[in-house]
């Protein structure tokens, strides 16, 4: 899949403004300052505005942040990014607090080539999640040209990102690319052996991604929810565990595979008791009020020993209940152990997905693995579909 690409973009730009659609979909901390976990999501966008900066061009972004469904937000608003983004930039930025009102459109018209703006959060406005026409008519004035590097929503039908381009020349940025480059290659030709880790919630995306990848890959280690419920397939006790019923019939086809592999031991609490101490169990030894919230220490050296002989690993979602100490140590390990592969010998490792990204950032590994991906749910779609409702307008025709 070729894309139509900001670096196809050779005309003089100087003066002309330059509508960006990101993704800064982040949350903040008290101090309303970007969590340290997220940044990376602001960091990913600086290659394409600082090449339209270069030439001269009036760079105007606009982002989504949260689900406001059309209404106003407060703690929603793009203007508590600014500070960090100006920080990661080097460059000072505009604030505009709208979108598509008069005032903005005459803030722009007198901006300074080079200028850089942050506009509102868009989904403050009803027809951006509708993808509608009349919205995306009105973003197009703002202006010349449009650019769509907030892979991330790749998987929404928004109008900033789908309908837009049927009103301005339109061309996908430099981040949008490099995901689209990256997990093409990984789905096309891959290098064997190919490993799979994956783990966290939302069977919905993650049984779909088993289905489509088993027939192309070596092995797929599971953890988090996925597993819970793999498990449940397979008859086994998880005593009182969190899994997604719906998938415990689909996951039987699954579990035959020999290169599906389920933890063979796991790290539990008590849902009764209030005792501190989480343990590593054996699936006999699972009471009824036990909850699996990590996978167990057995299994964490089997996963260890398959991933070292892959020459590829994608990995996305938490081996375990992250948010807990106790949940987190697999997954920490085993990011620990990704990362010196990556860097340590010819593994190529692609690692999306929020949480998962998360456990790399507070080790400070993002730049240790080969690619991270800024998409979570965009990721796994573009992996199961080889196509996103919001890269199909971008394709060279
Ligand atoms: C994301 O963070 O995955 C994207 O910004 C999409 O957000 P959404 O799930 O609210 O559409």
């Amino acid at each position: 899949m070729k894309l139509v690409s900001l670096s196809q973009l050779k005309q003089d730009i100087t003066g002309k403004r330059v509508l960006v659609r990101v993704d800064f979909n982040v949350q903040t901390d008290k101090k309303q300052r970007v969590l340290e976990n997220e940044l990376f999501r602001l960091e990913k966008v600086v290659p394409t505005i600082k090449w339209l900066v270069k030439r001269g061009a009036k760079v105007i972004i606009l982002t989504h942040r949260g689900r406001p469904h059309g209404k106003f937000v407060e703690e929603l608003s793009t203007k508590y990014i600014v500070e960090d983004f100006e920080k990661i930039l080097g460059k000072s930025i505009i604030t505009i607090p709208g979108v598509v009102e008069n005032f903005v459109y005459d803030s722009v018209k007198k901006m300074n080539n080079g200028e850089v703006a942050l506009l509102e959060n868009v989904r403050f406005y009803p027809g951006e999640e509708e993808n509608e026409k009349k919205f995306a008519k009105k973003l197009s004035r703002l202006a010349d040209f449009f650019v769509h590097d907030a892979f991330a929503s790749s998987h929404r039908e928004s109008a900033s990102i789908v309908a837009i381009a049927k009103y301005l020349p339109s061309y996908a940025g430099f981040l949008v690319e490099a995901e689209i480059t990256e997990l093409s290659s990984i789905l096309q030709k891959p290098r064997r052996p190919f490993v799979v880790v994956l783990g966290g919630s939302k069977c919905h995306t993650k049984m779909p991604l088993i289905e489509k990848l088993l027939p192309h890959v070596d092995a797929i280690l599971v953890g988090g929810i996925v597993a819970n419920t793999l498990l449940k397939s397979a008859h086994n006790n998880i005593g009182s565990s969190i899994f997604e019923e719906d998938f415990v019939s689909i996951g039987k086809l699954f579990i035959k595979s020999e290169k599906v592999f389920l933890p063979n031991d796991v790290v539990c609490d008590n849902i009764d008791t209030k005792k501190i101490e989480a343990e590593v169990k054996n699936f006999d030894e699972i009471v009824k009020t036990d909850r699996i919230i990590d996978i167990g220490t057995k299994t964490t050296v089997e996963y260890a020993n398959i991933l070292r002989s892959a020459k590829t690993i994608l990995w996305n979602g938490p081996l375990g209940w992250i948010e807990k100490r106790q949940g987190s140590h697999a997954s920490e390990a085993l990011a620990e152990y990704v990362a010196a592969l990556s860097t340590s010998s010819k593994v190529k490792s692609v690692v999306g997905g929020g949480e998962t990204l998360s456990i790399l950032s507070r080790l400070n590994l993002l730049d240790d693995v080969t690619f991270v991906s800024t998409g979570g749910g965009a990721m796994l779609e573009y992996l199961v579909y080889s196509n996103l409702p919001g890269i199909n307008p971008y394709i060279k025709k």
